[in-house]
């Protein structure tokens, strides 16, 4: 398969719907995990623009940053702690309109606002995380949680994860 992606265009919701597909196709010939979410982050950046978009795995207490597209990112959450933490805690993904607003979220980036986060849950135990972050407040919506969660189900059976 290519890894080249068909332009995309239209509303979010349009976008991310001609996009899983091609996400499926682009993932589905590899068995390195590093090499498929690297993709899929660059495809996520390139297509919606996202300010900063990234995996982070889990490693025994750690949440360890994976491939990500944007500037540098804090290496390690612990359990429970940022966001990205607290997710992993809740088994739940959660929309964070203003980040200055919830309490322990973790600044990796002053410009970051708003944030997604979304459990990738592999035999009901979260092993990553999809953290999105935007500059704009209350960037993420329930669209962005219905596809992020549906590519948090995509990853959650690549090989080697
Ligand atoms: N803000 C996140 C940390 C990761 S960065 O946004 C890339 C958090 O509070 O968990």
């Amino acid at each position: 398969m290519s890894h080249r992606l068909i332009p995309l265009s239209g509303t979010k919701e349009e976008i991310y719907k001609q996009l899983l597909p091609q996400l499926r196709c682009l993932v589905e010939d590899e068995d390195s995990h590093i090499a498929n979410l690297a993709n899929i982050t660059a495809a996520l950046k390139s297509t919606l623009g996202f300010f900063w978009v990234g995996f982070y795995l889990v490693d025994g207490p750690w949440l360890v940053l994976g491939p990500f597209q944007g500037e540098p990112a804090c290496t390690r959450i612990a359990y429970g702690k940022g966001v990205c933490g607290k997710a992993w805690e809740l088994s739940s993904a959660l929309v964070v309109d203003d980040v200055d607003k919830f309490e322990g979220h973790i600044a990796c980036s002053a410009k970051s606002r708003s944030e997604i986060v979304v459990p990738v849950i592999k035999n009901n135990k979260v092993i990553a995380v999809i953290d999105v972050d935007s500059e704009q407040l209350a960037a993420f919506d329930d669209v962005d949680l219905h596809y992020l969660t549906e590519i948090a189900r995509l990853v959650a059976g690549l090989p080697g994860l």
